[in-house]
């Protein structure tokens, strides 16, 4: 089918299963009004987020890759309320505009941003206890060395999750080479090597195209 019918569908589930989310609404109009690129994660998969947080009982939740915040206030709101989540991002105007939404959605004593390259932040990072969960939604060509930080600081049993592991199908077909893709085909080559985890992708289709993220536990 084409693309509109998989928007018309995603909506039609959406209109049964998600409430209409004035934190989340607002997140994404502050965003858009500020010029942030439309590409938060989709509601069907930040409320995806928000049922695994809660289905783990995460109470501590690293994300990489901000931008206005959307994915970090989806997970929060599947937290308790001593849960944190640490969240990175590069952009300094990313990072303002997350800022005022977590102001916005009353998440801020609960939500820690760190603005700066991850690539250092994460080098830097020695959490006093390992992470529940990590979601890795930044750019695609440094997820090997996402993964690489990520993967010793989540705990046993605990779940890295990764967005944008199918894009269009482009992973999968060798005559794409732009770093993005071999960002990530390099990352699925290193977890398929990788004896601590074990792992799926699974392909989505909505409103932003043909995509899908990948879902690794540490055993
Ligand atoms: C892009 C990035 C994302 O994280 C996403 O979910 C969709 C698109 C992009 O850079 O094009
Ligand atoms: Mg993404």
């Amino acid at each position: 089918p084409s693309e509109p019918q998989w928007a018309k569908s995603v909506s039609f589930h959406d209109s049964y299963l998600l409430k209409m989310d004035m934190t989340i609404e607002a997140a994404l109009e502050n965003s858009d009004n500020n010029g942030l690129p439309q590409i938060a994660v989709p509601n069907n998969e930040g409320k995806f987020l928000k049922l695994l947080a809660r289905t783990f009982g995460a109470k501590r939740i690293l994300e990489v890759g901000t931008l206005g915040g959307v994915s970090t206030i989806w997970m929060a709101q599947g937290m308790p309320q001593d849960g944190r989540i640490t969240t990175l991002e590069v952009s300094e105007k990313n990072a303002e505009v997350a800022k005022q939404n977590f102001e916005n959605a009353g998440l801020s004593s609960q939500i820690e941003l760190i603005v700066g390259d991850a690539h250092d932040t994460l080098a830097k990072l020695q959490p006093s206890e390992p992470f529940d969960m990590i979601f890795i939604d930044a750019d695609k060509k440094s997820y090997p060395a996402y993964w690489t930080e990520a993967r010793r600081m989540v705990r046993k049993g605990g779940v890295i999750i990764v967005d944008n592991v199918i894009r269009y199908g482009r992973v999968a077909d060798l005559e794409y080479e732009d770093p993005d893709v071999l960002g990530v085909r390099k990352l699925v080559a290193m977890v398929k090597e990788d004896d601590e985890f074990d792992a799926t992708a699974i392909p989505t289709v909505g409103e932003k195209g043909f995509d899908g993220f990948m879902y690794a536990i540490r055993l």
